[in-house]
């Protein structure tokens, strides 16, 4: 199965993850899609200790890997709970409604690396679906606010002083890009992670 069509190419492809737990309660949050050969439906993920996406994941095996571009999408599913409303289901699963294409993998556990204690799973593809084929050019606004919200992330889980304060600084440096080249949903994003974290943005 080749995802190409469906928006994953090789390299890290940034997608929402949507998931469930055992009991059936879905989670949505923006995660990498590693493509290493694209040919060969080499897929993975990296997930971080203590996330829901995580639990969900060694529950139940499955995700699925919902392609969007809206910047509020990604920080919403970055710092709060999405509601019920973003989820439809397919045969169970939770997916993201405003999803122009997504993916259901079932994943199995590879290992955990030690030195960062991120655990590592290998994806294969069962069904894809797509809603909407749109060509879009890259906008750096976007394109920054991903960079910021990962980096807001990262900021939320470190204690080193000196980290932080260079975190503080590229994020910084991403909110002036975001201002210039930015539309509506990409400074809306840039309002909801300033409310969501400490951060001066
Ligand atoms: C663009 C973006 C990409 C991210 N990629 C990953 C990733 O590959 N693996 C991961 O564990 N967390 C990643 N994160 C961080 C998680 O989304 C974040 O920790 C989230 O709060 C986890 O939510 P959950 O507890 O609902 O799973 C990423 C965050 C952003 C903004």
């Amino acid at each position: 199965m080749n995802l190409k069509e469906a928006g994953i190419g090789e390299g890290i492809s940034e997608v929402i993850v949507t998931t469930k737990s055992a009991s059936g309660e879905p989670d949505a949050a923006p995660i990498g899609i590693i493509t290493v050969a694209e040919d060969e439906n080499k897929h993975f993920v990296k997930l971080y200790e203590g996330s829901k996406t995580l639990s969900n994941v060694m529950e139940t095996n499955k995700l699925a890997a919902n392609v969007t571009d809206d910047a509020v999408l990604f920080v919403k599913a970055a710092f709060e709970r999405l509601n019920e409303t973003h989820f439809s289901l397919f045969s169970g699963f939770p997916m993201l409604k405003e999803a122009k294409s997504w993916i259901i993998f079932d994943s199995v556990f590879i290992e955990k690396r030690s030195e960062s204690g991120n655990f590592i799973f290998q994806l294969t593809p069962i069904t894809v679906k797509i809603n909407r084929k749109e060509v879009k050019a890259i906008n750096r606004g976007l394109n920054a606010v991903i960079e910021a919200a990962i980096l807001a992330t990262r900021y939320a889980l470190i204690e080193d002083n000196r980290e932080k304060e260079e975190i503080k600084k590229l994020i910084g440096l991403y909110v002036g890009i975001v201002e210039k080249c930015g539309g509506r949903r990409e400074k809306e994003a840039l309002r909801i992670l300033h409310d969501k974290t400490s951060l001066q943005i």
